[in-house]
């Protein structure tokens, strides 16, 4: 791809974005993974600009931050009165030797660098003053149209808002992605107006402006109308999640995954899986997850940062943040895997199970029920139904350390900081405050006691109340007159005693 290095790339990214009608700068919302000026900013950069500009105004610093983090250097537009107005504001930042300029807006994040690249050609070829990306869509409400002379030359942008009835039923519209000729462009920002409904200075008007002047406009319709898609409202972030979802799962399954119902799942930009790996229906992949070969992610299970090994099985509905699974492993379904999770080969984690900060070792098991916080656990250990670490003392966490090959009983709680050494048992329903010894037993509850024969004896006399309560009832006796016999009674039988 040819480099721009006479070329600077401004994208404006000043605008509120009111059809928003959020408390978020418009450029900061997300579709497909990444913020709208992410993507754009992303696009713009395998060209190697002179210089990347962003224009930042309304939240500034939060704009600017996101920018700046992605290498763009940011100028200040402070008001903000129209894309016009963002490029005279632009033009204080631009190095002197660069010749030409490409404007984008920051809301229109499906553009491809291939159509960038493609469009800065034609503007060379052309010995152009502007060259417009347009697009043919089907709708083509809430756009500049573009209106081309008898043959076929463009002669101005028309916006949506001053289009004439014949105007707005031009379906070339304004993409808002130019690539200008700088020594053409600045004399006519200088004379643009503010002769229009919001009384700003629309850059749109630039057009008309070189064609008075005898000035060369090319316009190159994109190959695809959906990447010039300005995302104005939720309905528009919408339609481009949509498409960016859709591009992802399909990159997903050419690299040899498969993928249920591929309309319902989300995957963000960075995720990778290997081959033969099936994603299944309502599963989402974020960040920066990564999957390995053979593993089965099954419905509605949320991975977030975490690194999946080959073979490994995550059952439905499991929630996997910034966790490691190992090869082999079998998660879920409803296991919750927080940050700094470790599972080693073969482990597995079964049915509402937490873990935090926890290393699983190699084939060991916590299959039902437990929550394993700050735990160090060794190969072959088997974590019984319901085992609780108390980690927390209501200051500060403890490290909890088992062994290899320890069976630790159900519904245990250990007590941190402790340590149960390799091949011990601890007997169910313990609460181990003392570490246990290797292949020592552990037992912390208290001692059962039987009594025998008191159930029958219970039962026998559980029967004669009934039976003194069904006499009084076909007397008509009352509760109170009912309540005085039976102290009655109780005091003859003490007597008798
Ligand atoms: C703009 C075009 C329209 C085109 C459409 C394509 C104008 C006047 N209209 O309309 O022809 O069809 O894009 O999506 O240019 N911005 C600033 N400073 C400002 C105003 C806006 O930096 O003072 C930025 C915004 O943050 C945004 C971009 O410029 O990223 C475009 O502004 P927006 O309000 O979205 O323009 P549209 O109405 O979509
Ligand atoms: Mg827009």
């Amino acid at each position: 791809m040819a480099a721009a290095s006479d070329t600077v790339f401004i994208i404006l990214a000043a605008g509120k974005g009111t059809r928003m009608r959020s408390d978020l700068a418009k450029v900061l919302h997300r579709a497909g993974g990444r913020s709208l000026l992410e993507h754009v900013i992303r696009a713009c950069q395998p060209l190697k600009p002179a210089q990347l500009l962003a224009v930042v105004g309304h939240q500034a610093e939060a704009v600017g931050q996101v920018a700046e983090s992605l290498g763009a250097q940011t100028v200040l537009q402070q008001p903000q009165r129209g894309t016009g107005h963002a490029m005279q504001v632009a033009r204080r930042a631009i190095k002197s030797r660069a010749k030409l300029a490409v404007v984008l807006p920051g809301d229109a994040p499906l553009l491809r660098t291939e159509t960038l690249a493609s469009l800065i050609d034609t503007h060379r070829r052309g010995e152009a003053a502007a060259t417009i990306l347009t697009a043919e869509i089907e709708d083509p409400s809430g756009y500049g149209r573009i209106v081309r002379d008898e043959q076929g030359r463009v002669v101005a942008i028309v916006e949506d808002k001053s289009a004439t009835p014949e105007q707005h039923a031009i379906r070339e519209v304004n993409s808002s992605i130019y690539c200008f000729t700088l020594a053409k462009l600045w004399p006519v920002l200088n004379a643009l107006r503010p002769e229009n409904a919001h009384r700003e200075l629309y850059l749109t008007d630039a057009i008309e402006l070189l064609r008075e002047r005898n000035e060369r406009v090319l316009a190159e319709i994109a190959p695809d109308p959906r990447e010039i898609l300005g995302c104005n409202t939720r309905v528009h972030l919408a339609d481009a999640d949509l498409i960016f979802r859709a591009r992802k799962a399909a990159q997903i399954m050419e690299d040899g995954a498969t993928i249920y119902l591929p309309e319902t799942v989300l995957i963000d930009p960075d995720v990778t899986a290997g081959n033969d790996t099936v994603i299944e229906p309502g599963v989402q992949l974020l960040g920066n997850t990564r999957i390995g070969a053979r593993c089965i992610i099954r419905a509605g299970s949320i991975l977030q940062d975490t690194r999946v090994d080959d073979a490994a099985v995550i059952a439905a509905y499991s929630v996997l943040d910034s966790a490691h699974v190992g090869p082999k492993a079998a998660i879920g379904p409803f296991s919750r895997l927080r940050p700094g999770t470790d599972i080693r080969a073969g482990a597995h984690v079964g049915s509402f199970v937490e873990l935090k900060k926890t290393v699983l070792g190699e084939g060991a098991k916590a299959p039902h029920l437990s929550y394993l916080g700050d735990a160090t656990i060794g190969r072959d250990t088997n974590v019984g139904a319901g085992t609780i670490t108390c980690n927390y003392d209501g200051v500060a966490k403890h490290p909890t350390t088992i062994g290899s090959g320890v069976f630790i009983g159900s519904d245990t709680a250990l007590v941190a900081p402790v340590r149960i050494g390799d091949g011990a048992y601890v007997a169910a329903g313990s609460v181990i405050t003392d570490n246990v010894p290797a292949n020592a037993l552990g037992i912390g509850r208290g001692r059962q006691v039987n009594k025998p024969g008191w159930a029958s004896a219970r039962r026998k006399a559980t029967t004669r109340q009934e039976s003194s309560r069904a006499k009084h009832r076909k007397r008509g006796t009352s509760s109170r007159s009912r309540k005085r016999s039976r102290r009655k009674s109780r005091s003859r039988s003490t007597n008798r005693r």
